[in-house]
Parts: structure tokens; sequence; C-alpha cells
């Protein structure tokens, strides 16, 4: 993830003049020379933060470092008068995001920006115009997906399928509506991909259900086993119809929002496609669908740093969904409390 925020920041550097890539920090430095000898420049690289703190050679910077170090890193930058763009989750443990959001509440409450770059997805944010302009009523349900083609990788080290992936969903849904769940509980399973890697998730397949007050909820359906391909799907239903971002279809370069009314209106209220960008090499899927996303989250933090603004995201927001999550967590719902079926195979 390191090398397309890397590639994004010289990209903006490059085409508006808004920003200089001032240096890049890998443990691994071959992969940071690397990437600088790919770019062309002439940029110094740094085998670890404390080095690019004590360089002082910047006045921002994006942290993609394992999620076990991003709240030193992010300190370390942070206490060297860094603002940083800080990869999700925020530490990964409810414990530790509320310590973090404490200390930076008190010392530093506009130094962190959290890296949800669904909120700057081209169809999300369409599809979150649309229900902000009343176009399907009031809204009583969301369903939103995140299924990985294929098992967390080998060695890959996960805190549970729904911290690590469902943070993206469940920020998704409450800048989506604005509002905060008041309980939650979780379904999960391990029924395919778990057996296809060394990294032993809680499962492979899990369904976080929200509650909100006055009569919403939302449906969370994180997987690591849609073969076909990376969906992303987020349907919202109101009172007047419902709108549907990224239906599946194999076609990863482009999105879909359509909005339907009521049965019998004969036209859709909206329907519109987003094209992705194409690296044009091979990329993890994520970076199919989110690679504008990504770069127009790295150009919001880099105006906000220019102008001196407070983030449009921030600490507060990857605590909230650590929240929402770790409820839910504590709520799970096994096949035992289950009722058994009678004549069934168990
Ligand atoms: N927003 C998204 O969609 C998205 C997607 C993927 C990853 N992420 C997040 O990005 C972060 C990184 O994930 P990744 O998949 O790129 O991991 P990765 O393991 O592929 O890369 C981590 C990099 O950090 C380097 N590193 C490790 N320890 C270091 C240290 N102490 N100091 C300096 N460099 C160090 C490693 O050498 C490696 O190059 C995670 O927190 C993950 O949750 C977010």
């Amino acid at each position: 993830m390191g090398v397309i925020h890397a590639l994004h920041a010289h990209e903006l550097a490059r085409e508006s003049g808004c920003c200089a890539l001032a240096a890049l920090v890998d443990a691994d430095i071959e992969r940071a020379r690397s990437f600088a000898a790919q770019s062309g420049g002439d940029i110094p690289v740094f085998a670890s933060v404390e080095q690019l703190a004590a360089a002082n050679v910047c006045q921002a910077s994006v942290i993609v470092t394992p999620t076990g170090n991003h709240r030193e890193h992010a300190a370390t930058l942070i206490a060297a008068g860094h603002r940083v763009l800080l990869e999700k989750p925020l530490t990964g443990s409810l414990e530790a995001d509320r310590e973090f959001a404490a200390e930076l509440d008190h010392a530093h409450p506009h130094a962190l920006m959290l890296a949800f770059q669904r909120r700057f997805d081209a169809p999300l944010q369409y599809a979150k115009d649309l229900v902000d302009h009343g176009a399907i009523g009031r809204i009583f349900k969301i369903y939103s997906a995140l299924e990985d083609s294929n098992p967390a990788p080998n060695g890959y080290n996960s805190g549970g399928i729904l911290p690590d992936m469902s943070v993206h969903n469940v920020d998704e849904i409450l800048w989506l509506t604005g509002r905060t769940p008041r309980a939650a509980l979780v379904i999960g399973s391990r029924i395919y991909s778990h057996r296809l890697t060394t990294c032993q998730e809680d499962f492979d397949d899990a369904l976080l259900y929200l509650w909100f007050d006055g009569e919403m909820v939302a449906q969370v359906q994180v997987t690591r086993n849609h073969v076909s391909g990376y969906r992303v799907e987020t349907l919202i239903f109101g009172e007047e119809g419902q709108i549907h971002v990224g239906r599946f279809d194999q076609k990863p370069f482009e999105i879909a929002v359509e909005a339907y009314g009521r049965r019998g209106r004969p036209e859709p209220i909206a329907y519109r496609t987003f094209g992705m960008r194409d690296y044009r090499r091979p990329l993890p899927e994520f970076i199919d669908r989110f690679g504008p996303a990504y770069k127009a989250e790295l150009a919001a933090f880099i105006e906000c740093c220019r102008s001196g603004s407070p983030f449009p995201t921030s600490h507060r927001d990857g605590l909230r969904a650590q929240e929402v999550i770790t409820a839910g967590m504590q709520a799970i719902i096994s096949p035992e409390q289950a009722v058994a079926v009678q004549g069934g195979s168990g």
C-alpha cells in the first residue's frame, strides 16, 4: 500500500506542484531505494521513522507501516511536528485506540487524518449526494459488502476478519448516515478460504448486524471467499427507493451507481458509471477498485496541510468504527446458540 501512496504523492507533486515527495522510509530499505530509483528522482531514503523525524526534511507524512506500528510511528512523527495521514485502522485495538485518541485530543487534536478512502470514492460520494438530496426518502437499511477473492496471505497478522476488513464498511455507514448504531452483533463461519492459508482468522465469512435508533439497521458482510473477484457493494434502502453501488459483474474498472424508485416507476431515478484507473501492472485488487479514491484522499490531506485546515477525518473516526466492531465481537452468535433443525445433518 505504501508504494501506491508514494506513487500518488509523486504524481501530485509533478501534476500540481502542491507538494514534493521529500523522503521514503522502509525498514527494508531496498524497497524504498527501488521505488526511488523507479521514480527517477533523487529522493532521500531512511531505514526508520525515527531517522525521518530527526532529519527534518518535511512537514507531513503518510504512515503505511503494519498496523501494530501505527500508534508508535504516528506519535513519533507528530511529536516531530508533522501532520500525518495514517492508514486504517487507528491502532487495531479498542483499548489502544482510546488511549491514543485521548492523547491526541489533549495535545494534537488536528494532527492526524485517518485514511478511510471510501469517503473520497466518486461512486460512493455520488450515492451520498443522492441520499442527502432525499432521492430515496428516509433510509431504513444499508447493506455493505466487502469480499476478497482470496484468503489473507500466509504469515499475515490479522486481529480477525472484522477489525481487518469491516472497519471500511462501518466507517462508510456512519459517514453515509451521520449516525452511530446503538447495538451490534456478529455471526461468523469458516467455510472455505481459511483452509488455503497459514493466516488463521476467527472467520472467513462474517456478518455484522447493527441497530440504530429510529427504525434503521445495517448489515455488513465481509468474506475472503468471493472467488469470482473483489466484491465491494453497497445497497441503501429508503422508503421511496434504493441505491445500489458497485453491482458485481467482473468489470473491476467500471463501477455503476443505480437508483430505483418505488415499484411501478418506469425509469431509474439515477444511473451513472464511474471509470476506475488501470495502473497497467499487477496490483492488489483493492487498488483496482479504489485507486482514484486513494489519490483523492491524499490530495485532500495535502490541501489541508497547505491551508492549515482541520482534516475531514481524524483519530475520532477510527475510534468510533472500532467501538462499533468491538461491540459486535462481544456478541458473536455461534451455531450452538442457534436452534437445532429437526432432522438436520448438523
Ligand atoms: N486503506 C486500504 O484499503 C488499505 C489496503 C491495504 C493496507 N492498508 C493498511 O496499510 C498498512 C500496511 O499494509 P500493507 O498491506 O501495505 O503491509 P505490507 O506488509 O505489505 O507493507 C508494510 C511495509 O512497512 C515496512 N515496515 C515494517 N515495519 C516497519 C518499521 N518498523 N519501520 C518502517 N517500515 C516498516 C515493511 O518493510 C513493508 O514495506 C496496514 O495498516 C493496512 O491495514 C490499508
